[in-house]
Parts: C-alpha cells; sequence; structure tokens
C-alpha cells in the first residue's frame, strides 16, 4: 500500500513496504476479488484457523486447520490475489501469470511449492511437505529447471537451438528481467562464442523505453511466452568432434537499467543468473 501521500517509492517506515508475508496471511486467504489493475485477497476474520490441503492430519493443539471448504488452496490458485495482473495508470499490464494455468495438473503451488522431503511438522510423521521457499528467479530456480527444456537439431549449414518453455506464463514475467542465451562451441579445445540471444519485453511511452510506472505501451517483446517452444537459428556448421554449449539464463534487472535505477554496486541486480545449462557433442 501507497504511504498517504506520497508518491510509489518504497517507504521503510511502510509496514506493508516491508513485512514479509506471514503464515497467517496465506493460510486465511479466504476469497480472492478480481480486479482490473490488480486483485485484492479477502482475509478470514476467524482468528487462529488456517486453511491447508492435508487432510490427514487436519488437527492441531495450537490452532484450528480447515482442509475442505477452501478451493483456492485445493486448486493451488491462493497466490492470484498478489500475482495475478499488476497494471498502472495507464492501464498497461506490467506484469502477469496466467491464473488459467493451461498445463496438466500443473499449477502455482506445484511449480512453485514442490513436494520435498521432510515432514510436515513434529507432530505428525510425513515423508513430504510442500517447499515453502518459493521457486523461483531470485531464488531455488534450480527446482523449475525441468519445466524448460533445450534441445539442439543440426542441420548441413547451421544448426537449432529449441527452447521448450513448458510453463503456464512467460518465462520471466518482471518487464525489466532479461533473459539470454549463451551459445558457444568448443572445437578442439578451443572456444568460439557465438551471439548472445536476448528475451525481453520492453515496455514504455512515446516510443521509448520507459520504467514500469511511467510506461503506457508494450514497445517490443521477444519474451518467451507461455507454452511456447522458441528456435534459434546459428550459421555455423558443425563437424565432428565439436561440443556446443547453451547456457539459458537472466538478469534480475536489465543492464541498460541498472544505473537509472542506481543497482549498479548491488550484486544481485548486476549477476548473470544461470538458469539451465546443456552440452551437446557431435
Ligand atoms: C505464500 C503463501 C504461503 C505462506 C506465506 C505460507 N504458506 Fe504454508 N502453504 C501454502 C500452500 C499453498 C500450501 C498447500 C500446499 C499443497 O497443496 O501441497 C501450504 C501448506 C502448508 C502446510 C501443510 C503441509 C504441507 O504440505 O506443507 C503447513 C503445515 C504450512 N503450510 C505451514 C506454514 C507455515 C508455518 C508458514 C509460515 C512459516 C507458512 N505455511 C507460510 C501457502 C503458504
Ligand atoms: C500477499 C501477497 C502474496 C501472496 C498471497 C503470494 N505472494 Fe509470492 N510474492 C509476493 C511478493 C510481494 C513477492 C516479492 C518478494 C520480495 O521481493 O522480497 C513475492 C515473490 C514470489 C516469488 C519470487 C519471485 C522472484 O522474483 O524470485 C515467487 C516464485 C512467488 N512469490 C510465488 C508465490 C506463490 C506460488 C504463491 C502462492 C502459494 C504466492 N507467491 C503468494 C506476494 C505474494
Ligand atoms: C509448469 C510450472 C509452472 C506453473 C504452473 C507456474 N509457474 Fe511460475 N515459474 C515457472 C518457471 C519455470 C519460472 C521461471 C524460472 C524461475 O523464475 O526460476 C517461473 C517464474 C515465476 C515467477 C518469477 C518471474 C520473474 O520475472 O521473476 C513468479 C512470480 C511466478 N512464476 C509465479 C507463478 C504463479 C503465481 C503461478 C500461478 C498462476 C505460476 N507461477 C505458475 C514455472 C511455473
Amino acid at each position: 500500500m501507497k504511504t498517504k501521500g506520497q508518491k510509489a517509492l518504497p517507504d521503510v517506515k511502510n509496514t506493508t513496504h516491508t513485512d514479509g508475508i506471514a503464515c497467517a496471511y496465506c493460510h486465511r486467504i479466504q476469497k480472492i476479488e478480481k480486479h482490473k489493475k490488480f486483485n485484492t485477497n479477502i482475509i478470514s476474520t476467524e482468528e487462529k484457523n488456517y486453511f491447508g490441503t492435508r487432510k490427514e492430519h487436519a488437527k492441531s493443539p495450537f490452532h484450528k486447520i480447515s482442509t475442505n471448504n477452501n478451493k483456492l488452496m485445493q486448486n493451488g490458485n491462493v497466490c492470484i490475489g498478489c500475482h495475478s495482473h499488476k497494471a498502472n495508470k495507464f492501464g498497461l499490464n506490467v506484469c502477469s501469470t496466467n491464473i488459467a494455468n493451461e498445463m496438466d495438473g500443473a499449477n502455482c503451488v506445484s511449480c512453485h511449492m514442490p513436494k520435498v522431503k521432510g515432514s510436515v511438522s513434529d507432530m505428525t510423521q510425513r515423508k513430504t511437505h510442500a517447499f515453502h521457499g518459493f521457486a523461483g528467479s531470485h531464488f531455488h530456480s534450480d527446482m523449475l529447471q525441468k519445466y524448460v527444456n533445450i534441445s539442439l537439431l543440426r542441420e548441413i549449414d547451421d544448426f537449432i537451438v529449441n527452447i521448450d518453455n513448458q510453463t503456464s506464463h512467460a518465462l520471466l514475467l518482471h518487464p525489466l528481467r532479461v533473459a539470454v542465451l549463451k551459445v558457444s562451441i568448443n572445437k578442439a579445445g578451443k572456444t568460439i562464442k557465438l551471439k548472445d540471444e536476448i528475451f525481453l519485453r520492453v515496455i514504455g511511452h512515446d516510443g521509448k523505453p520507459a520504467m514500469p510506472w511511467k510506461a503506457s505501451t508494450t514497445l517490443r517483446d521477444t519474451m518467451i511466452k507461455a507454452n511456447e517452444k522458441r528456435s534459434v537459428k546459428y550459421n555455423f556448421s558443425l563437424q565432428k568432434g565439436d561440443r556446443v554449449d547453451v547456457v539459458l539464463g537472466w538478469y534480475l534487472v536489465n543492464p541498460k537499467a541498472v544505473k537509472k535505477l542506481n543497482l549498479q554496486n548491488t550484486k544481485i541486480a548486476t549477476d548473470f543468473i544461470e538458469f539451465k545449462k546443456e552440452s551437446f557433442e557431435f
């Protein structure tokens, strides 16, 4: 929430800007209201009654657990009060996931909170629990690698790298992100680097790139879309013995915007994050 009388910038004194999302917040989302600009969560007013999905141990000496009357928890869409979309004052959709979740059986929770080893609490013995580290572009992205496949097709005079995004939303969502495909050839111990391929969505105003709060339109969009298989062709004739090393990764903040945001000394903003690596030998 914006601090009253303030512009959109974060305010360290505003708890809605600094607090993480508490257990009791998510586990009490009762309803999600859909709005044009962004959705809102309706939080249950019943104290210490938490919604969940696990019917086997729906008892706790500390609080109530309701496991059968909350559809949002069950269908994995409990996230979309915050993550479905965000439109700015121009009505431009700055960032959106896909709440229709066209994937077979997969949803926000099954992909981003996969089942991991370990019991749910020390009061019940269970083999697994839902990962609460929210795998994403900052952390634990290795847990999401399996939803993006990289393959290579060799032709006579060239080769094609295919990126198969099996995600129900674009590969990256925040408009400041830039995905990069890096390809190099190892030829008899020597490395030949080919030109980087960039995937991004540029938003702007009056034909020029602009920050998310100032942009009124999409100028260019080469980001890999939901369920898209993107092919990138390289005019390079592969010979027997060559190895092709392919790396797909991203910058969280577009290197062209880093200085403007005064983030040039912030490592997480300037580092290249390696998401998936694949090698092909011929
Ligand atoms: C961003 C929302 C969110 C937050 C924050 C959150 N949870 Fe969850 N939690 C979920 C969802 C969604 C599930 C159901 C996962 C599933 O369907 O398998 C879940 C499942 C659980 C379960 C059931 C067992 C399991 O499968 O893991 C427990 C227990 C739990 N959460 C405790 C907590 C505690 C304790 C915290 C705070 C430290 C917390 N949760 C914070 C969304 C959240
Ligand atoms: C109350 C609002 C809220 C809810 C509900 C919520 N999130 Fe988030 N989520 C956020 C915010 C805010 C951030 C950014 C946190 C930050 O920058 O520190 C975030 C970050 C993330 C990220 C990390 C993205 C990155 O850049 O690495 C993932 C993944 C994510 N959430 C998934 C989920 C999933 C899955 C659910 C549902 C179980 C969920 N969230 C529910 C508000 C929410
Ligand atoms: C089939 C698996 C899958 C489903 C379903 C899915 N995601 Fe993702 N999500 C991914 C992958 C893969 C990425 C990109 C890799 C990464 O960020 O680590 C990603 C990235 C994200 C990010 C970070 C984007 C960024 O620009 O930093 C957020 C936030 C997110 N997903 C939220 C959601 C929400 C909310 C839903 C449900 C509406 C959802 N996802 C459904 C696999 C999935």
